[in-house]
C-alpha cells in the first residue's frame, strides 16, 4: 500500500471517481442541533488501504463513519462511495447499498436473544437470497476467519469482551463488503486483545481484498495497521498522509496528539 500517495491533486467537487479512491467525504458540514461538528471537512479513502482517523473525544470521528454509510446526511457537501453520491440516494436504495459497507460498531451491539451465529447471519438474511444452509455455512466460515471457531451456537453473554468485538467484526464483514468501518475497535481492551483485534482487522482487509476505515485512539495499534492516518481537529481533517509521514509531521497539533502531551496548541 505504501506506493499509494495521498491525493493532493484531488479537487473540491471531485466525484470520487478517481480509481484510487473508494470513498470521499467532500467538503461536508454537519451539525447536531446548533452544534457544528464538521465544517468543510474532506477525507479521501484510498481503495485497498487501511485509513485510521484520529482525534480528540467528541471531535466528530464517529460522525464521519455515520456519514460514510449513510446513517446521517450532511447539511452541506457530499459523500461519495464507489462513485455514488450517497447523500442523495433514496433510503430504499441506500439499504441495499449498505451491503457493500460493513460497520463494526464501538459497542459490538449483538442481539442477546440470538446466538452468535444467528447474529452474524443477520445481514445475509437482509441482503442476500442465499438458502438457509448457505447462510449458516457462510456465517460459520466468517466466525472461523476471525478466530471464533465453535461459537456459532453460543449466546453473546457467554463471550468475553474481545470475542464480542470479533463477533461484531464477523457480522460487519459477512456480506464481503468493499469497505469496512470500525469504530474504536480496541478501546478499553487489554494490550493482548488489542493486538489480536488489530491483527484481525489486517487479516480481514487482506482476505476481503477491501478497504477499512478505523477510528482509534490506540497509537500502537494504529502504527501496526494504518496505511494512512487522518487527523480530525475542530471540525476538519487537518493532516492526512501515509503513516510514516504523519508520524514525522511538523504540525504541532498532530505532534501534541501523537505525543499525548499536555503542552501545545490543543487546550487541555
Ligand atoms: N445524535 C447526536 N445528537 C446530538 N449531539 C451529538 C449526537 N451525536 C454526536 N453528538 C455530538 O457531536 C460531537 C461529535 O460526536 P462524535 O462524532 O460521536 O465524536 P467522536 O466519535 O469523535 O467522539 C460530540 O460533541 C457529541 O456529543
Ligand atoms: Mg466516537
Amino acid at each position: 500500500m505504501t506506493d499509494l500517495r495521498p491525493l493532493e491533486d484531488a479537487q473540491d467537487g471531485d466525484t470520487g471517481q478517481d480509481d484510487r479512491l473508494i470513498a470521499r467525504v467532500d467538503n461536508v458540514t454537519m451539525r447536531y442541533g446548533d452544534k457544528i461538528v464538521l465544517e468543510d471537512c474532506s477525507l479521501d479513502v484510498v481503495k485497498g488501504a487501511i485509513t485510521c482517523v484520529i482525534g480528540l473525544s467528541g471531535a466528530g470521528k464517529s460522525t464521519i463513519l455515520r456519514l460514510l454509510n449513510g446513517l446521517r446526511r450532511p447539511e452541506r457537501g457530499h459523500v461519495y462511495v464507489k462513485g455514488f453520491d450517497i447523500c442523495h440516494m433514496p433510503e430504499r436504495e441506500l439499504i441495499d447499498f449498505r451491503s457493500a459497507i460493513g460497520f463494526a460498531f464501538q459497542f459490538a451491539a449483538l442481539l442477546d436473544s440470538m446466538t452468535v451465529g444467528e447474529n452474524v447471519a443477520l445481514p445475509l438474511h437482509e441482503h442476500t437470497r442465499m438458502s438457509a444452509e448457505e447462510i449458516g455455512e457462510t456465517a460459520e466460515a466468517t466466525l472461523d476467519s476471525v478466530g471464533l471457531e465453535n461459537t456459532y451456537n453460543m449466546f453473546p453473554s457467554e463471550l468475553s469482551g474481545g470475542m464480542l468485538k470479533r463477533a461484531g467484526f464477523a457480522r460487519a464483514v459477512v456480506t464481503n463488503p468493499d469497505i469496512v468501518l470500525y469504530d474504536e475497535p480496541t478501546t478499553g481492551l487489554d494490550p493482548i486483545i488489542t493486538n489480536l483485534l488489530t491483527d484481525t482487522i489486517k487479516h480481514l482487509r487482506t482476505k476481503l481484498n477491501g478497504t477499512a476505515v478505523v477510528i482509534s485512539h490506540d497509537l500502537h495499534s494504529i502504527y501496526m495497521m494504518a496505511d494512512y492516518i487522518a487527523m480530525l481537529y475542530e471540525g476538519a481533517i487537518i493532516a492526512y498522509g501515509p503513516t510514516d509521514e504523519i508520524r514525522r509531521s511538523t504540525n504541532p497539533i498532530v505532534q501534541q496528539f501523537l505525543q499525548g502531551s499536555e503542552v501545545g496548541p490543543i487546550p487541555v
